[in-house]
């Protein structure tokens, strides 16, 4: 049976990494029940200023560097942890994402949940095999973001371990494909399709992901935090629907007319489909169709490539 959600009405919610592609719909979903606070680096001034006009509070922190955190109050009620960087620089990447969390999480140690954003990035690849969460790790991302994985597969192990020694009741969530009416993967695709551009593709077709629509991340959220243990819950997170990548840009290509150019690579990512047993025992299902946010997306993004 499904967990019991938690009460976000009115609570102290500290979101990390606001403007990125999978937290900024979230930042303004929460801002309009909760009391939100967001941290960046905000490097870019106009992104800070554009966070603060959902009323939401703001603060500058790079989180490789623990004594930038010291303007963050301590006193949340959740933390929600989406702040990630890939800039190729293992050095910085392992620090911000990895030693990160464990500042951020040292640094709000009384929450009642701490919920942390991974991948399924962080598994080894192993055909159109449903990935369970016990399932080996491996650097599966590494042709396109050289230290994403092995960041985000240390990022967790010192989410557990600072968990475990503090007591901090912790989800880890492993995302898969996150998308919705500001883009995501589905939308380059179809970018790409527009241009001609071919699209590489595992040869081990068809290439089977988990779309997650952000209605059904922001709706799982309260869940989430509600699944998280001392112990540290780790869990897949995607749509409970699979769909190839195949499939979906089929389905672009019947909303715009442009017909995908596909390009078999060995070294493309491969399917990365997820076993969502664990998930749907305590988080439910998702609920939004993948053709319906498929087209919910371009009708937002681009209205003008949707054909008669
Ligand atoms: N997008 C996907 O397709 C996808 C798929 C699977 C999992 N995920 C996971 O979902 C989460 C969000 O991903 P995303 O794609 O939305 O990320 P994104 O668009 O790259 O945004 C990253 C966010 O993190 C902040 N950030 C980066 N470095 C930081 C640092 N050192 N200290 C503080 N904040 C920092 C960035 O703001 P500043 O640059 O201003 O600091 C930005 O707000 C991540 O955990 C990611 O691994 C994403």
């Amino acid at each position: 049976m499904a967990v019991t959600p938690v009460d976000l009405n009115d609570k102290k919610i500290l979101i990390t990494g606001p403007t990125g592609q999978v937290a900024l719909p979230v930042v303004e979903a929460l801002s309009a029940i909760a009391d939100v606070t967001a941290l960046a680096r905000f490097s870019d001034d106009s992104s800070r200023q554009m966070i603060e006009s959902m009323g939401v509070k703001t603060v500058k922190a790079d989180l490789a560097d623990k004594a930038t955190l010291a303007n963050c109050p301590t006193d949340f009620d959740y933390v929600i942890n989406f702040a990630v960087v890939k800039s190729g620089d293992f050095d910085y990447d392992l620090k911000a994402n990895a030693e990160g969390v464990g500042n951020l999480m040292t640094h709000c140690k009384s929450v009642k949940a701490f919920l942390h954003f991974s991948s399924t990035a962080v598994y080894e690849y192993a055909g159109q095999e449903p990935r369970r969460e016990s399932d080996p790790l491996g650097d599966n991302h590494r042709v396109m973001f050289p230290t994403y994985s092995i960041a985000k597969i240390a990022a967790e192990t010192v989410c557990r371990f600072v968990a475990r020694q503090h007591d901090i009741p912790t989800t880890i969530a492993r995302l898969s494909v996150p998308y919705g009416d500001n883009g995501g993967w589905p939308y380059f695709h179809l970018l790409m399709m527009k241009e001609g551009i071919p699209i590489d593709i595992h040869p081990e077709k068809p290439n089977y992901y988990n779309l997650l629509h952000s209605s059904d991340y922001i709706a799982k959220l309260p869940y989430l935090l509600a699944a998280a243990t001392k112990e540290v819950t780790t869990t897949n997170f995607g749509g409970s629907q699979a769909t190839s990548i195949e499939e979906w840009c089929a389905y672009l290509a019947e909303l715009s007319g442009f017909e995908p150019v596909f390009a078999d690579n060995p070294k493309a990512f491969g399917s990365l489909q997820i076993d969502a047993t664990r998930m749907h025992e305590l988080i439910g299902e998702t609920s939004m169709n993948w053709k319906q946010g498929i087209r919910s997306m371009v009708e937002n993004l681009a209205p003008e490539l949707i054909k008669g």
